[in-house]
């Protein structure tokens, strides 16, 4: 059955790009009915909306009347995404306002709603803001904060919505598991993903295939269930996912430096990059052709049983195991070598592993063995912070 998404737009110059979000939406196979405020409208007109969703759109509670749309849309969705969610529509949603379409469906729906607020940092961190956005918490919905960066004039700061690509990833991660409660609320989650890539000369690196995308469906999933993310991010060619905090690293020793960091602060630490296990011995002039035949290797720093080793009280670490057979007994091994609470063991071969959206996974702990099956990388996401 395909997933209906009502995708409110409220009046925040952020609105245009929820057009290109209504486009990802609409490629991803999912029903979505615009429901623009008269605000949002001064910012992108129904025209856009209508050719774009393929259905008529309306913003009153009188438009439409012999459908009651406001009754029709809210009972209907298995999703409703507010997004840009401006100060003034949270305040509304938060006081049960339903004065025009978007509030009004909001009030008739039991689906669950996301809201991604876009606003200037004044508005956004103003105690008026805050407590709206409180109060829409504790109702059970979900408020995705906003990121630092540019906003509409030359100021910068917090405030601005996440990307189209962004908004897209975390709908799927959470529609991979609808009814995921916030069971990680309080907790700093430290997720490290994508590959490293260790130099060979000045020009050239040996590196792997890591994609990043299943360390970006754990930071997302992981900031749905409620928890405070921090990633370290290696090379991916994946859409990054927000974080409280993104850090960037090319190699095993930046890598390294990173973690020392960030991991005091976490909680739980998910270590789905791809660490290099070899780095070469260094060549500072380029190698030329004629002496290229051999490259010697020195093994890397040892970063998961360095975390082990050094860990706090209290804090969960996960591992992963890339291997290309022997996946039970690989996972058991490095479980027991790492001293890890949980691994996370994937099979690396033609038809599924690193960029692929699809996985089959072993999660492997103490006392459980549990094989996930063919799953998203999403589901995946979920089910590893299930066990975490
Ligand atoms: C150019 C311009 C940009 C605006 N951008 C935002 C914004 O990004 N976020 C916000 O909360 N309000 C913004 N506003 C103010 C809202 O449009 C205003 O509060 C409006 O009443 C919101 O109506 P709505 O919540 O029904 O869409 C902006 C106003 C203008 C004129």
């Amino acid at each position: 059955m395909t997933t209906k998404i009502v995708l409110g737009v409220s009046g925040g110059i952020a609105a245009y790009k929820s057009v290109t979000l209504l486009r990802l939406l609409k490629k991803s196979h999912f029903e979505v009915t615009v429901v623009p405020t008269e605000s949002a409208l001064n910012f992108v007109g129904k025209p856009t909306w209508e050719a774009i969703s393929g259905k008529e759109v309306h913003s009153k509670v009188f438009q439409a009347t012999n459908q009651v749309l406001h009754v029709k849309l809210g009972q209907e969705a298995d999703l409703i995404v507010v997004a840009p969610a401006t100060a003034d529509l949270l305040y509304r949603a938060a006081a049960g306002a339903g004065n025009d379409l978007l509030t009004a469906t909001l009030l008739s729906s039991k689906a669950p709603v996301i809201f991604f607020p876009a606003m200037h940092t004044e508005m956004w961190e103003h105690a008026a803001t805050q407590e709206n956005i409180a109060i829409l918490r504790n109702r059970g919905h979900l408020v995705i904060d906003p990121v630092s960066g540019e906003l509409t004039g030359s100021d910068e700061g917090i405030g601005r919505m996440p990307e189209p690509e962004q908004i897209h990833a975390l709908i799927k991660t959470f529609l991979a598991k609808p009814g995921v409660k916030q069971d990680l609320k309080g907790k700093r989650v430290l997720v490290t993903l994508g590959g490293t890539s260790e130099s060979i000369d000045p020009i050239r690196v040996i590196t792997n295939k890591s994609s990043g995308e299943m360390g970006s469906a754990i930071v997302r999933a992981a900031q749905l269930r409620g928890a405070t993310v921090s990633a370290i991010v290696g090379n991916t060619n994946t859409v990054l996912p927000t974080a409280e905090r993104l850090i960037s690293v090319t190699d095993t020793n930046s890598m390294s430096e990173a973690l020392a960091t960030e991991a005091k602060m976490a909680d739980l630490i998910i270590m789905a990059a791809a660490i290099s296990d070899f780095r070469p011995r260094q060549n500072l002039e380029k190698l030329e052709r004629s002496n290229t035949q051999s490259i010697e290797l020195d093994a890397t720093e040892d970063l998961l049983l360095n975390l082990t080793n050094n860990r706090r009280p209290g804090q969960t670490i996960v591992g992963f195991a890339a291997v290309t057979s022997d996946l039970l007994l690989n996972a058991q091994q490095k479980l027991a070598k790492k001293g890890c609470d949980l691994i996370v063991g994937n099979l690396i071969n033609d038809q599924q592993g690193f960029g692929d959206l699809q996985t089959e996974i072993i999660l492997v702990s103490k006392s459980a063995v549990i094989e996930s099956g063919v799953v998203t990388k999403n589901q995946a996401a979920h089910l590893i912070l299930d066990n975490c």
